[in-house]
């Protein structure tokens, strides 16, 4: 839908109703009707067990925000924006959809006005635990969905990885919630021919991840370290840390910080990965909310990730810009 140009009012409604919009491609994605096309509505029905009338309504809401191609009142096609929610297409952002709407998320941003009045996340009052990952280990649908969703988000970037920063040093690339390894693996994939890899993340997570590791080729280089960043880190000559800072505060982010720091062999690098925020407000502010909600976390500058990585004894070396949005801030022990 063409925004610019409207009146001031339609603009802002579209803003405020925007929700409506996510929520029907993620249930779209959800009810496999992506993947089911071509068909014709009425197949689509039969196919996936639910109510053509409905089934109508919801694919002409889908076409309405761009994502099918009406062709008439029981022909819709898949089109280039479309093919990325199925889940055949590599990358796919499908689950990145269902993440973004599923209670995990959605329910802590009914909850931003509380974050803003009281300086706590979301969590809490929005799904009942301490931390959101709390609550996706024990709820493994929306857990696992959220590991599919990360990977697919950072297989986009991990591609580039190399083209970015010099891994031929390192012996021991340690991913720190690393997930199913995707960064570590196109870490390794760079650097040295010998170098082994250690994927860092919670026991659960870690146990999921063979057949992420398998298809990665970093199987036999990689050892799986389960645990908790908050209590230790295993020892390494380069730290992967990508998309971890920006969830959660400042406080835990050092504790982070400061157990690598004990843990780092002489002359080893600390590359934290995120998105920064500029002067200016952009993009990465909605994120930055998403991060509160969830966690209260927050999106920075690179002023403020050195300010995290000095009180943990680093020093932030080098901002290296990467691909789209990202940067590695590349972080030594401090002198
Ligand atoms: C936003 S995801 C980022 C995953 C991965 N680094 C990426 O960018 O694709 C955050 C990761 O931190 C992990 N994590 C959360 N709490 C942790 C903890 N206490 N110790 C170790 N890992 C943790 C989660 O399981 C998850 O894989």
């Amino acid at each position: 839908m063409e925004t610019t140009g409207l009146p001031p009012e339609v603009r802002v409604l579209q803003m405020i109703s925007s929700y409506w919009a996510s929520q029907a491609l993620a249930t779209a994605v959800r009810l496999g009707v992506f993947d089911a096309l071509p068909a014709s509505v009425s197949e689509l029905a039969l196919k996936l067990d639910l109510k053509e009338p409905m089934l109508r309504r919801l694919m002409r809401a889908c076409a309405a925000v761009g994502v099918l191609t009406h062709h008439s009142r029981d022909h819709y096609e898949l089109n280039e924006l479309g093919q990325v929610l199925c889940s055949r297409t590599p990358h796919s952002l499908g689950p990145m959809a269902v993440m973004l709407s599923d209670p995990s998320h959605w329910s802590c941003w009914g909850h931003l006005h509380h974050c803003i009045r009281t300086g706590e996340s979301g969590v809490r009052p929005g799904l009942g635990t301490e931390r959101i990952f709390d609550y996706l280990q024990e709820h493994p649908d929306q857990g696992q969905n959220f590991n599919r969703a990360m990977a697919a988000m950072t297989e986009l970037w991990a591609e580039q990885l190399g083209a970015s920063y010099d891994f031929s040093p390192f012996r021991t690339i340690v991913d720190v919630g690393g997930s199913h390894g995707v960064m570590l693996a196109a870490a390794l994939k760079a650097g040295h021919p010998e170098a082994r890899g250690i994927l860092f993340d919670l026991e659960h997570v870690v146990a999921e991840a063979d057949e992420d590791l398998r298809r990665h080729g970093i199987f036999e280089r990689t050892e799986k370290v389960g645990g908790s960043f908050f209590d230790f880190a295993p020892a390494g000559d380069c730290y992967l840390i990508k998309h971890v800072m920006h969830g959660w505060p400042d406080e835990q982010c050092i504790q982070v910080l400061s157990h690598i720091r004990r843990a780092m062999r002489p002359r080893a690098r600390v590359l934290v990965l995120e998105m920064l925020l500029d002067e200016e407000p952009g993009m990465g502010d909605l994120l930055d909310l998403n991060m509160m909600v969830l966690n209260g976390g927050a999106e920075r500058t690179a002023e403020h990730i050195g300010q995290l990585y000095a009180a943990a004894g680093l020093r932030l070396q080098r901002t290296i810009p990467s691909v789209g949005f990202y940067f590695i801030l590349e972080g030594v022990a401090a002198a």
